[in-house]
């Protein structure tokens, strides 16, 4: 993770003091970025600033359980989700010059379509916003071991990258869903702890590493598609 982390009181350690403290200093220039898994997240930006904005990176190949998540987290949350699509030209000339499965060929091929679907998109979202909040959490894979909850985000510009869940546990996620009755991918229940496109998510064993089923063709040192490089 890129970035000088800076040492703030961090309230309750659960993180919503830092999210208060980030909403009240930067919205409307702050987002929220959900992969829909985040309802967490967003239930408790709510509750401190009710027009909080949120966005989604739609990369065309997500699974129907997401955006059955997404209408759920919607209704339910009463946000208003911004959605972000890849450039139509890069795809059509992705797919058309490479096939619609160049990502299983190599880490290259991969990137490529990560940062066409993804990346990309993310920086248009981001610009014009002084920060973003993201739902990652350290125990997700060794490359998140030293996520700090404030970070500055010098790939983006150098804006802040709040991380209010980095000490959850996903049994903490799971106790905040039941609790609150909170909508969440169903995709969770059948074994897939983190989700991203359809095509390159598979369900892991119980107890498995929770990303062994991101990209399952590429070693784990791989595992990040560029978001938070
Ligand atoms: S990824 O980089 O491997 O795809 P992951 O699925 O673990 O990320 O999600 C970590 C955080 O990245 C999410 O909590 C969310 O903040 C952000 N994120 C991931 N995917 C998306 C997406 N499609 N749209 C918006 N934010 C996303
Ligand atoms: Fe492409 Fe797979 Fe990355 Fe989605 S996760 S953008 S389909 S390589």
């Amino acid at each position: 993770m890129s970035g000088q982390a800076i040492q703030v009181y961090d309230g309750d350690g659960r993180g919503e003091d830092i999210l208060r403290w980030a909403l009240r200093e930067f919205h409307p220039r702050i987002a929220i970025a959900t992969s829909l898994q985040d309802s967490v997240l967003i239930h408790m930006a709510v509750k401190i600033q009710p027009d909080v904005r949120v966005f989604s990176l739609d990369t065309g190949r997500l699974p129907e359980e997401s955006y059955t998540c997404a209408e759920e987290i919607r209704r339910q949350l009463g946000v208003r989700i911004e959605w972000y699509f890849p450039r139509h030209e890069m795809v059509e000339r992705l797919e058309t010059e490479k096939g619609l499965y160049s990502f299983k060929t190599s880490l290259e091929a991969r990137r490529e379509c990560c940062a066409i679907r993804k990346v990309e998109p993310l920086g248009r979202a981001l610009s014009g916003l002084e920060g973003w909040i993201t739902g990652l959490r350290r125990e997700e894979s060794p490359t998140r071991g030293a996520l700090e909850k404030i970070e500055k985000d010098d790939a983006h510009g150098g804006i802040w990258k709040i991380n209010p869940l980095a000490d959850w546990t996903e049994e903490d996620i799971r106790a905040y869903l039941r609790k609150h009755r909170l909508p969440y991918n169903r995709l969770l229940e059948r074994g897939y702890p983190s989700i991203g496109c359809e095509c390159c998510t598979r369900a892991v064993e119980p107890g498995g590493d929770p990303r062994s089923g991101r990209w399952w063709w590429e070693g784990p040192e791989h595992k990040e598609c560029g978001l938070h490089s």
